[in-house]
């Protein structure tokens, strides 16, 4: 892929997306959706190609990265464990909970273990606050949470 080149397989599926928006800019997110759903990430020259695309400042590409924690801006592991770590979860030992994970798994947040399964990293409320403490995984949310289905968990997806 050339620095600039929107990529020629996605680009009949984001002509589509932008039929349903009235600016080009406005499709900005799904045209995202697109590159996170093929490559698992959107890189820096993704981010390129999408300002470019779109005509939007790269500086707002990276701004809604930053903002949305659907997208990642580097691989994931196979498996991405996401940790809410806002008030609620985080008085109820969100925090500790991801940070135990990150001891069983071996890595911290924003790695990835060796073997590429798992990664996991803290965010900011997923608005499930009623079974805090909770967490995102695999599209799904799973709480209230503890350390043993934390250990239940990693062991359901290393083997699911
Ligand atoms: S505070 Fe954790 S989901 Fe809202």
């Amino acid at each position: 892929m050339s620095a600039k080149t929107f990529p020629t397989d996605l680009l009949p599926s984001a002509e589509k997306i932008l039929k349903n928006y009235p600016a080009r800019q406005a499709a900005l997110l799904p045209i995202l959706h697109l590159f996170q759903n093929r490559d698992g990430c959107i890189k820096d020259e993704v981010q390129e190609i999408v300002s470019e695309f779109l005509s939007v400042p790269l500086i707002k590409v990276r701004e809604v990265l930053s903002f949305y924690t659907l997208y990642a801006q580097k691989p994931l592991g196979k498996r991405h464990f996401q940790f809410c770590r806002t008030l609620t979860c985080s008085l109820l030992g969100g925090e500790s909970l991801g940070e135990y994970f990150g001891k069983k798994c071996g890595i911290k947040p924003g790695e990835v273990t060796p073997d590429g399964q798992f990664s996991y990293e803290m965010v900011e409320c997923l608005g499930a606050c009623e079974i805090a403490p909770m967490l995102r995984v695999d599209k799904k949310y799973v709480g209230p949470l503890d350390e043993a289905k934390v250990d239940h968990l990693i062991q359901e997806k290393l083997h699911g």
